[in-house]
């Protein structure tokens, strides 16, 4: 390891993340990312690895794409900078009015955040501000952040590790179970159901068929609303610009952020109906956020927007990933060990057969060449999210590399 590796890594160890680089350790991966460019990224010390990835979709265009650095700096020569959020914006104007023209469900209001889990906060108030209830709903393994509101959601370690858990307003059932759903909605006291459209930290299972839109029409008969986590499964990643366009949902509110920022600045944002925006006529300053909507971020994010609601590029999102699907059956019909490929578009769990072997594979993935992250809430599965530019000789590479990863795993675990 080199000394400049040495260094940043024993810096981070005193400051900043000391159990993560244990754990990361553990498994034997020791990963400083360098230069990174397109699908890839570069260990400091010069490792080539493809990234699947992807900070969770915040790199669906690669790493550093040209037309969001060029966004960039056509913002920087306009005179841009973060603006001041009490007073109305050109470019915040123009965001959410592209926002809200994309966006299935009627929507009528647009707030901006840094990140995603001050856009679910945002989700949730405006949830229980217009029913006056506090009850949120979400599923056994979902994931929404980790801020106050929205880490007490979803899996609840989250929020009792900070004490900040609220059992009573916060209920989970598990996922595709309807009977579970209604039985929680039934009291007629939630303001909400929150659900990622496939729930990514539980390792991408697919939603029955007809599961999201049952759940939307039994929000409307108690009186709930329904938001949209579309923080990983949204901008185009499905070969959809949102992947609740698959299952027929208009959301009452829905959430992006990560590939929103082009990689490069952050931006996140709540699309609210109008039943789910009414606060805004009511208390302009009931929601601060300095840097959400920064200016500079609203430029680039309208430029991502474009990009990536382009029917040509969503096209072929649909063709390489159905090529990656027939590329993957192929190999588990001699790898058994893939126990079951979940797909929509680029969106991708692969389950492996053993409790870790997600981990052993993130590992034997990146002794390869590629970094692909197990799924937090099931170690058996890792998250496989191919950028969106992936062409097919890119696909035939991974594929390569996935053979030679499963076939490392097989002979560690038989010997
Ligand atoms: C589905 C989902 N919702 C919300 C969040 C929170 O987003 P952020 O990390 O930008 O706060 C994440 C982050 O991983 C996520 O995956």
């Amino acid at each position: 390891m080199s000394d400049l590796k040495t260094s940043i890594i024993e810096k981070n160890n005193a400051l900043l993340c000391p159990e993560k680089i244990k754990i990361f350790n553990a498994i034997g991966i020791d990963l400083v990312i360098g230069k990174r460019q397109g699908p890839y990224i570069y260990d400091v010390d010069g490792k080539k690895l493809i990234d699947l990835h992807l900070n969770g979709g915040t790199f669906n265009l690669g790493h550093c794409p040209e037309p969001i650095l060029e966004a960039l700096n056509q913002a920087i020569q306009m005179g841009l900078d973060i603006g001041n959020h009490h007073f109305p914006s050109a470019q915040r104007g123009l965001l959410a009015e592209k926002l809200v023209a994309l966006t299935p469900g009627d929507m009528k209001a647009v707030v901006f955040a840094s990140g995603g889990s001050e856009a679910v906060d945002v989700a949730i108030k405006s949830a229980r501000h217009a029913t006056n209830r506090r009850k949120i709903i979400s599923i056994d393994q979902g994931f929404h952040g980790r801020t106050g509101l929205s880490g007490s959601v979803g899996n609840t370690k989250n929020a009792q590790f900070f004490l900040s858990d609220t059992p009573q307003f916060s209920v989970t059932v598990p996922f595709n179970d309807l009977e579970k759903m209604e039985t929680a909605l039934k009291a007629k006291d939630a303001a909400a159901v929150i659900l990622e459209t496939i729930p990514a930290t539980m390792g991408f299972p697919m939603p029955e068929q007809n599961y999201l839109s049952c759940v939307k029409t039994l929000c409307e008969k108690y009186g709930a609303l329904y938001i949209a986590d579309e923080i990983q499964t949204g901008l185009g990643r499905s070969g959809k610009l949102w992947a609740i366009e698959h299952y027929g949902v208009a959301p009452d509110i829905l959430v992006t952020a990560k590939g929103l920022s082009g990689g490069i600045y952050p931006m996140a944002a709540a699309l609210l109906n109008q039943r789910a925006g009414e606060w805004l006529h009511q208390d302009g300053f009931a929601h601060i956020s300095t840097f959400g909507g920064s200016e500079i971020g609203c430029y680039i994010a309208r430029k991502v927007l474009d990009i990536v609601s382009d029917p040509a590029l969503l096209q072929r999102v649909d063709t390489i990933s159905a090529y990656l699907l027939t590329r993957l059956k192929a190999l588990q019909t001699t790898h058994p060990f893939l126990l079951e490929i979940r797909q929509n578009g680029f969106i991708s769990g692969l389950k492996f057969d053993g409790e870790m072997a997600g981990i052993e594979m993130s590992k034997a993935l990146y002794d390869n060449g590629i970094w692909a992250m197990f799924s937090g809430y099931d170690l058996s599965v890792i998250q496989f999210k191919p950028y969106m530019y992936t062409d097919k000789r890119l696909v035939d590479k991974i594929i390569d590399i996935m053979e030679k990863a499963m076939n490392q795993c097989r002979a560690g675990s038989t010997t």
